[in-house]
């Protein structure tokens, strides 16, 4: 049986797959049920409202949303859910995704959407993030996030050039 998903991401075109499929990699390799879909703050307004509304009664804990342009995605997403949305900006197709990154990152006061980097390391640090949220009040996550951190130190210390 699918395990109801912890995480929603959320992204405003098919073509932000490209970058946050190493969002879901790395939720999988957590062992993180998620959900994936397609929604535009701009294109389809209905449907970003209603993912972001029915979420937290789904079971879902985090949002993560990923958008380019005038990336309004994850701030719509935020107002209308009470759970915890990270913003992903992705890197577009006019100014290198700095365009994406200050609309998602200057929200107004009152509603915060976390905003990590632009692009593929943001997109993985999205879902090094929510396994960290999980990871307060779920051992089973906190044990995948103690062994994450201690793979990824040993790979650092024990990594060696090509050419040697
Ligand atoms: C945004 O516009 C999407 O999130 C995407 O990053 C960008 C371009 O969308 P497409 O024109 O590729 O559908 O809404």
């Amino acid at each position: 049986m699918k395990k109801n998903p912890l995480v929603s991401m959320v992204m405003g075109s098919v073509s932000d797959w490209e970058t946050m499929k190493h969002c879901a990699s790395a939720l999988e390799s957590f062992g993180i049920p998620y959900e994936k879909n397609i929604a535009s703050a701009h294109r389809t307004p209905e449907k970003a409202r209603q993912i972001a509304e029915t979420a937290a009664d789904r079971g879902v804990k985090i949002i993560i949303a990923a958008a380019g342009g005038a990336a309004h995605l994850a701030g719509v997403l935020a107002a209308h859910t009470r759970l915890p949305v990270l913003g992903v900006p992705m890197k577009g197709w006019a100014t290198d995704g700095m365009d994406s990154l200050l609309s998602t990152v200057q929200m107004p006061r009152g509603i915060p959407v976390m905003t990590l980097a632009i692009g593929k390391a943001g997109a993985v640090n999205a879902a090094i993030s929510a396994l960290q949220i999980l990871a307060l009040s779920d051992g089973y996550f906190a044990e995948k996030l103690s062994d994450f951190r201690r793979r990824q130190t040993e790979e650092v210390l024990s990594a060696k050039f090509p050419d040697d």
